[in-house]
């Protein structure tokens, strides 16, 4: 089970993958490749730092279609049967979304529906909601929509700066990404419809 990951910035959320990986937490996934648009991510100094095989593919004012059949052809060669966004701040064209079908898998600073988009952890927190969380879902031609595989709560306590929710919601995303990849790895989701059933 091939893994390709994709990141543009900092790559926490890809260490904890490596991390989990490394303790048999995806198995029987394995991350055989990291993939960003942007050269100087740090990400990419994780998985080199891991012995994962890195590409650097950056967009320079292309289209997104021909971006995309870029990636699509570098990746081809691993064999990918996976892909893993994991803070890739770039949107896939609907061809590349169709052509890895039920294969890609997001993961959101914040309870979908609810706030959508690249500030979903400030959002919830300018909202004065009580509760936030993170969710990880299948990718589908919609933004931040998808069937949902996990969900948890954060509750924003009285407390609570944006800095303190950002540390308690990135703490739940490294927890939750590596069990949906694993759950995704050994076969346990089923899409039905809008909704995914995880098979015991
Ligand atoms: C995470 O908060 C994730 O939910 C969002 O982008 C952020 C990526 O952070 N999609 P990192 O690069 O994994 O540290």
């Amino acid at each position: 089970m091939n893994i390709a990951v994709f990141a543009s910035g900092n790559g926490t959320n890809l260490q904890a993958l490596i991390d989990a990986e490394a303790g048999g937490g995806l198995s029987p996934g394995k991350i055989v490749l990291v993939v960003s648009d942007k050269a100087g991510a740090f990400a990419l100094e994780r998985a080199k730092k891991a012995g994962i095989e890195t590409r650097v593919i950056e967009a320079n004012g292309m289209p997104r279609e021909e971006y995309d059949k870029k990636v699509m052809s570098e990746i081809k060669d691993k064999n990918v049967d996976l892909i893993v966004l994991a803070g890739f701040m770039r949107i896939l064209s609907s061809n590349f979304v169709k052509q890895y079908n039920e294969r890609i898998l997001n993961i959101h600073p914040a309870l979908l529906p609810a706030f959508k988009g690249t500030h979903g952890i400030k959002d919830a927190f300018e909202a004065g909601v009580e509760v936030t969380g993170v969710t990880v879902h299948f990718v589908n031609e919609e933004l931040d929509a998808g069937p949902i595989i996990l969900q948890e709560e954060v509750p924003i306590e009285k407390g609570d700066t944006l800095e303190t929710l950002e540390e308690k919601i990135h703490a739940v995303e490294h927890r939750l990404y590596p069990k949906a990849v694993k759950l995704f790895a050994e076969g346990k989701l089923k899409i039905e419809g809008e909704k995914v059933r995880i098979r015991s």
